[in-house]
């Protein structure tokens, strides 16, 4: 007779949330694509989550800006709609996702720089670089080395919530300390 297996896999948004048991500290080096010689802490379960818009109320490819974690200039995002499925996305159809816009080079602003034909974020005017929002804002072009950040989303019923950041937000050390950033604060 075989043996049953039970399986405690963990997704990797619950391995990145902390939402698939143990509340815990990572400490990645070289993960993701993020670091390049940075150390990247992602502690787990201290984002807030904080309801940003109704899944109703998007339109495809009309981005809807808010700002996350933090209410401040460095943390202004894009939630969208894109019309295709996207690592990450939301949604019954998988293609809703947001993403921090400033450029992780040296802070470009990227907002207002979506390509609906291409489904990225760019060029940023500084250098040129673009993020593919299909691809967790992977660098596409340019002179930036790191993704960009990726908020995490979670749908109950009608309602989009962010409930987490994927990378470090251009300007800060520790995307929860708003003390430690380095950035412009406008
Ligand atoms: S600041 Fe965006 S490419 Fe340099």
């Amino acid at each position: 007779m075989q043996e049953k297996k039970s399986c405690s896999c963990l997704t990797r948004r619950q391995f990145l949330l902390g939402t698939g048991g143990a509340t815990a500290t990572i400490i990645l080096t070289g993960f993701l694509g993020y670091s390049e010689g940075k150390t990247v802490a992602l502690q787990t379960s201290r984002y807030p989550r904080k309801k940003i818009a109704k899944l109703s109320d998007l339109k495809q490819d009309f981005p809807v800006p808010f700002r996350y974690p933090h209410d401040h200039y460095n943390c202004t995002d894009i939630l969208i709609k894109l019309g295709v499925p996207a690592e990450d996305g939301v949604g019954p159809d998988r293609d809703v996702v947001a993403f921090n816009t400033l450029c992780t080079h040296m802070g470009g602003p990227l907002m207002g720089a979506y390509q609906n034909n291409h489904k990225v974020l760019g060029p940023c005017p500084f250098h040129l670089s673009m993020f593919d929002l299909t691809k967790r804002g992977i660098i596409t072009t340019g002179s930036a080395t790191q993704s960009l950040p990726q908020i995490m989303l979670e749908v109950k019923g009608d309602e989009i919530h962010a409930v987490g950041v994927m990378g470090l937000i251009f300007g800060f050390s520790d995307n929860m300390e708003i003390a430690g950033h380095q950035g412009g604060g406008r």
